[in-house]
């Protein structure tokens, strides 16, 4: 096992302590009717192997990019804990309650992010060579030489032309800018990635290329994958397991082929009868 996640949840807004038991998919609602306050993460439970890809799949608003930054550690939970096995150091201690030196190296050398929103990951006042290199010297490194090689190489394994290195952002297309995300987030080679509805706004045709692309550096890098999609076709290529959410709760897991076969919770029949 990596990964373990227990009993996480966001509340948004001053509870008035009854908020969880007052919200979640069997009340099909997040929001509390005592308090107004918003349940956006209910009591998660997850486990991660290590090389395994876990999908997040639920409809807008179901609290799959809070559970994501909770796990990134870019948003506080209200309740809950997290332990990952590796490094041996951090082994048996909840992620939550490290001190910030620890936390910085979890986000900046062990783990990365793709995020929903472009501008959320990429620096557009930085060319795309200098995001990636930014990352690399974030992770710790230091020797030019090194940095160099490794950002051209980041830079071609995601099929930007390196020539294109020093172009700001917004001179390329929006598959590419997500290539070039994705560059960064490797750049510090992690072994656990978080991607937030990576193909989400792009073409049809550009979003299938996007999946072959994470799903070969996957291959060849081996690293661990938790991937939020509200799109059944991303969880259905790229992931192993698959946690379904409905109102920040996890209404049904287990393994995504299973899943998609055969659906035991309505909602995630519903869900899949929508792509059929
Ligand atoms: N910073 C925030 N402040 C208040 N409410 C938030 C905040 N972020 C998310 N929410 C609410 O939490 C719920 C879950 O949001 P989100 O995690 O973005 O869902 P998803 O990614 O599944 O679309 C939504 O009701 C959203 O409006
Ligand atoms: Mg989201
Ligand atoms: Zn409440």
């Amino acid at each position: 096992m990596l990964l373990k996640a227990e009993n996480i949840s966001r509340i948004y807004g001053a509870s008035c302590g009854k908020c969880l038991d007052k919200t979640g998919a069997s009340q099909n609602s997040s929001i509390c009717p005592i308090c107004k306050s918003i349940v956006a993460v209910k009591n998660v439970n997850l486990t991660l192997n290590r090389n395994q890809v876990l999908g997040i799949v639920g409809e807008s608003g179901s609290g799959k990019s809070t559970l994501l930054k909770i796990l990134y550690l870019i948003e506080q939970p209200t309740y809950g804990a997290l332990y990952i096995t590796q490094p041996e150091s951090f082994k048996n201690k909840n992620i939550f309650s490290l001190n910030l030196i620890e936390q910085n190296l979890y986000r900046n050398v062990y783990t990365s992010i793709v995020h929903q929103r472009i501008e959320n990951g990429l620096n557009f006042n930085f060319s795309a060579g200098a995001n990636v290199s930014e990352r690399i010297i974030s992770s710790g490194q230091r020797n030019f030489e090194y940095i160099k090689n490794q950002v051209n190489n980041l830079l071609e394994k995601t099929e930007i032309p390196t020539s294109r290195g020093n172009d700001l952002p917004e001179k390329f297309s929006g598959g590419q800018q997500q290539r070039i995300q994705i560059s960064k987030s490797l750049a510090n080679s992690p072994f656990l990635l978080f991607l937030d509805e990576p193909t989400t706004g792009l073409d049809v045709s550009i979003q299938a290329k996007i999946i072959d692309l994470i799903k070969s550096l996957q291959d060849s890098y081996k690293f661990s994958i938790i991937l939020v999609s509200h799109d059944l076709s991303v969880i259905k290529h790229l992931t192993d397991i698959t946690v379904v959410m409905k109102n920040g709760e996890i209404v049904e897991k287990g393994l995504t082929d299973q899943i998609l076969e055969d659906p035991q919770h309505p909602y995630t029949q519903l869900l899949v009868s929508s792509i059929l």
